[in-house]
């Protein structure tokens, strides 16, 4: 069985990190493991080996049993088309400029093709455990609401209206091209645009039925999926971090933990200057204290209320660069879930 992990919070707390780093250690434990990044920092990208990547998952040159695969943020209703589209309706959507702007601008298309192709490489059942750091749009929760809202846009009562019955034909086109209003339009906005938009609409339609079905075994692989939600101590993530509690139990499993990044070692709580310390100094280790106590005080006041398994990752002076470097990362975590990704 291929055990899935999903990482997620706010943008910029350590997600990609914290899933490298993850998956270096299990790799290192003899586990199959697959990173699934998004769009990592130069330098974990050249640690991880997908300096060079597209989607498709690759070995790492330096670590048996470490698979590293980088999901393409491009990826969007193009890749939905091409899979749930016939040929020549998909070609004729990748065609049409209302298709290109409606996936250039639609954030959950991005969203449905990342967790599709995540999804995809959890059913190839070849990995212990697939890792996958998810895209922070809409803080990460967009990801698990994507296969709802595609399925959603593209059956959805809006395309029906505009399009008519179920699998609408060339007529209910023309119909809904003589709407007055849409005529007016279209004689200011040149004469073909009615007939683009409305040829738009209908070949998407006929995607509908693999987007519904696809969209049911994309949840279902999210819903099997541990969740970590990564955040530092801050209120803007940790904010983010409470939207998971709040909003994904409706879409997808609960978050199983939550993983504090960057924290500073608790011992600076309880810093005393020296005798015959500056004053400066002194008011530099009681500003350090008040910022470690602070950390603290955020990591309890979630777990007490919201009832969070947590962990925490230290600040680390050297960022990880390397291998070790993230196995280090980890090395110093405390209370990490390892027991959920199949390791002890
Ligand atoms: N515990 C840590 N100590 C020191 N630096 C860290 C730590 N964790 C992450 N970093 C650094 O913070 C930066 C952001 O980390 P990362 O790219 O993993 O965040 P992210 O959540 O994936 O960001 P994005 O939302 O942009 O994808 C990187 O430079 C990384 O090296
Ligand atoms: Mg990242």
């Amino acid at each position: 069985m291929t055990r899935t992990i999903l990482i997620t919070g706010a943008g910029g707390v350590g997600k990609t990190t914290v899933a490298a780093a993850m998956g270096v250690k299990v790799a290192r434990s003899g586990l199959r493991t697959l990173v699934v990044t998004v769009d990592p920092a130069r330098r974990l990208a050249t640690a991880l080996g997908v300096e060079e990547l597209g989607n498709e998952p690759q070995p790492h040159a330096d670590e048996p049993d470490l698979w590293a695969a980088m999901l393409d943020a491009k990826a969007s209703w193009r890749a939905v088309a091409m899979r749930h589209a016939d040929p020549e309706v998909a070609a004729r959507l990748a065609d049409n400029e209302f298709f290109r702007a409606a996936s250039e601008h639609f954030p959950a298309s991005q969203a449905y093709a990342a967790a599709d192709q995540a999804a995809t490489f959890v059913q190839a059942m070849a990995w212990d455990l697939v890792i996958v750091d998810t895209p922070p749009s809409g803080g990460g929760i967009d990801f698990f609401a994507a296969p709802a809202q595609m399925a959603d846009l593209v059956g959805g009562r809006l395309l029906r209206w505009l399009t008519g019955g179920p699998i609408p034909g060339r007529r209910a086109l023309y119909k809904f091209a003589a709407r007055p209003v849409l005529r007016i339009a279209d004689s200011v906005l040149g004469s073909d645009l009615l007939e683009r938009v409305a040829e738009f609409l209908l070949d998407l339609r006929t995607t509908y039925d693999g987007v519904a079905q696809r969209g049911r075994e994309i949840e279902r692989v999210l819903s099997s999926a541990s969740i970590f939600v990564v955040t530092t101590s801050d209120p803007a993530p940790i904010r983010e971090a409470i939207k998971f509690y709040r909003d994904l139990p409706g879409l997808a499993s609960s978050p199983t933990s939550v993983i504090f990044n960057r924290i500073l070692p608790d011992e600076w709580a309880e810093a005393v200057a020296p005798p015959g310390t500056s004053p400066a100094l002194e008011a530099n280790l009681a500003r350090w204290s008040a910022e470690t106590l602070r950390q603290r005080d955020s990591r309890e006041e979630f777990s007490s209320r919201y009832g969070a398994h947590i962990a925490t990752i230290p600040w680390s002076p050297h960022p990880p660069t390397d291998l070790d470097g993230l196995a280090g990362l980890v090395e110093e975590a405390s209370r990490l879930p390892w027991a959920e990704v199949g390791i002890s």
